[in-house]
């Protein structure tokens, strides 16, 4: 194929580029540490700059490298208009945005408006104001239950386990969604509406192009006493009108944040964090008067099969038909085990993909059940299927090395507040998907800058360095390198017709433009006939795909 053939067919600079974006997450204290004290940094994503522009991708993610005590990895933000000084220095982050766009590529960062750090000058100051204050106001403050006021409020539990309620000195009750370090805001109060307006042009004029919002589905709270205990929560409705999640008047936020983002031109894009309970109600947050765009996070909970990711492109192509959104594909993030390992373990009663990557890392990663072989090629199946798919397509930061989850963390090493807390759901998933990347086989911290990373890299991490796979033209990164600069012919359209393969473990979908990608998650190789000679991506042997694979079809002619 010729590079003439490679020119861009997408018009990117419109406003909307993000529809198929490729974007790439940064877990920045985990990218590239340019001072070498352990820790990530904003100079280190600059220093990688070149890298990213090869890679392919069209933007990247920021998560938080806010001023943060990292009490859950820096969504405990201190101050939201600024750089942590152990990330760097605003003019950094200006250097970072020209970097990256210079090469094309566009800048999404996180936004987490459901709780701050409680080192926040609010929080502070609510504490140092007392009961009654106007500063406690800001946040959800209540008297305790029980005689004496000494039980807490409620018996509502955090996310990351434990009360939802922390008590301070006077004896009153702050609520905290995540860990006690996490006060939950009052969005009730015009102030911390206003505030967060403020923070979006903040970053809107120094060139960010997005925003991805962190729990979007739970600013707003309907506290009216008496409280709900947490049996009568379970029993709520979530239609709207629960009082802790997804309630219908969070969106008059987002209409507000909305005009806001279309000050701009291009107008800034959002994409909603929303655990909600059924597509309905997701698209609300994707709506064109809202956010935009709504994360999908079906597959981290589905097996590598056939027909569960049918189901899932069709229900979720057919959804954002329905809202004018597009849809984003999400096999791994910063918060859950990394695909390559899911995929290698044998599989639960069906979609508990997260879970079964939790139960293995909660039992010490045990090497005998993990086959990291298969994972790592059905983790290479999976992603070629999705990078072929119309709609945006979210990349975790070290997938493209096939990095496998590190279960070798000791406790006293480990980060996550879920560890700590003993929280159900997370378990331990977490710092294992957060180790520093590799960027050299050997030296101290594989390259990732200094002499120790802030998280243990094991061993094996030297096989999967930058440096040896950009050397190797059958890696991981040289696939990914490839899909990438493919997906620039193959997106033109947000559509695709399905082909039946006769097999119900294999996939066949044609795009409108005549590509065609096949996945064979089944066990014996499909026979491609006279379409072999047009795959571009992906082994063939013997004229088929073999198992656990994807292959990209180019149309007739393309090749030659
Ligand atoms: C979702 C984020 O992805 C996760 O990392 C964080 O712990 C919680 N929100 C709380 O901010």
């Amino acid at each position: 194929m010729t590079d003439a053939l490679l020119t861009e067919t997408r018009d990117d600079t419109t406003a909307a580029w993000w529809r198929q974006a490729a974007v790439y997450q940064i877990y920045p204290r985990s990218f590239a540490d340019a001072n070498g004290d352990g820790l990530g940094d904003i100079p280190g994503i600059v220093s990688r700059a070149d890298y990213l522009q090869e890679l392919g991708i069209d933007a990247v993610w920021l998560s938080p490298f806010y001023p943060s005590a990292l009490a859950d990895g820096g969504y405990d933000v201190a101050d939201y208009r600024d750089v942590d000084p152990r990330l760097g220095t605003l003019d950094d982050f200006d250097d970072m945005v020209a970097a990256l766009h210079e090469r094309g590529i566009r800048v999404v960062v996180d936004i987490v408006p459901n709780h701050s750090s409680d080192l926040h000058e609010w929080f502070q100051e609510a504490l140092a104001a007392g009961r009654g204050s106007a500063a406690r106001e800001r946040y959800i403050f209540r008297e305790g239950s029980g005689p004496d006021g000494s039980e807490p409020p409620t018996d509502w539990t955090a996310a990351f386990g434990g009360s939802a309620w922390e008590r301070v000195e006077d004896g009153q009750w702050y609520l905290h969604s995540f860990a006690p370090e996490q006060p939950d805001f009052n969005w009730d109060h015009p102030e911390v509406r206003e505030d967060f307006l403020t923070t979006l042009r903040f970053w809107s004029d120094r060139g960010v192009d997005g925003f991805r919002i962190d729990v979007a589905h739970m600013l707003t709270k309907d506290l009216s006493e008496p409280l709900p205990s947490s049996a009568e929560l379970e029993g709520m409705p979530h239609d709207g009108t629960h009082p802790l999640h997804d309630r219908d008047d969070v969106h008059e936020i987002y209409a507000e944040w909305r005009r806001v983002f279309d000050e701009y031109d291009p107008p800034r894009t959002a994409v909603a964090e929303a655990w909600v309970s059924t597509p309905e109600r997701r698209a609300r947050y994707a709506s064109a008067e809202g956010l935009g765009q709504a994360f999908n996070f079906d597959l981290l909970v589905a097996d590598f099969d056939a027909a569960q990711f049918r189901t899932i492109i069709a229900d979720n192509l057919a959804q954002a038909d329905a809202t004018g959104s597009s849809t984003t594909w999400v096999l791994s993030n910063h918060d859950v085990t990394r695909h390559a390992t899911r995929y290698g373990l044998a599989p639960l009663n069906g979609r508990e993909g997260v879970k079964q990557g939790v139960e293995w890392v909660a039992a010490g990663g045990p090497a005998d059940q993990l086959d990291r072989e298969t994972g790592l090629r059905r983790a290479h199946a999976a992603t070629l299927l999705l990078l072929g798919l119309p709609g945006s397509t979210y990349l975790y930061q070290g997938e493209e090395l096939g990095l496998q989850e590190v279960a070798e963390i000791a406790p006293e090493q480990r980060q996550d507040p879920s560890f700590f807390r003993g929280a159900v759901f997370d378990g331990l998933g977490r710092d294992g998907c957060r180790v520093p990347l590799p960027w050299t086989a050997s030296g101290p911290s594989f390259g990732f800058g200094g002499i120790e990373a802030h998280l243990p890299q094991p061993a094996w991490f030297a096989e999967h360095a930058v440096e040896v796979e950009e050397a190797d033209p059958q890696s991981t990164l040289s696939l990914y390198r490839e899909a990438l600069r493919l997906r620039r012919l193959l997106q033109t359209d947000e559509s695709l017709e399905w082909i039946e393969t006769g097999r119900a473990d294999v996939l066949r979908f044609a795009r409108p433009n005549g590509w065609q990608i096949v996945t064979n998650f089944g066990s014996e190789p499909f026979d491609l006939g006279a379409d072999a000679a047009e795959v571009v991506l992906g082994a063939v042997v013997d004229g088929a795909v073999p198992a656990d694979s994807t292959v990209w079809i180019a149309p007739a002619g393309l090749v030659g």
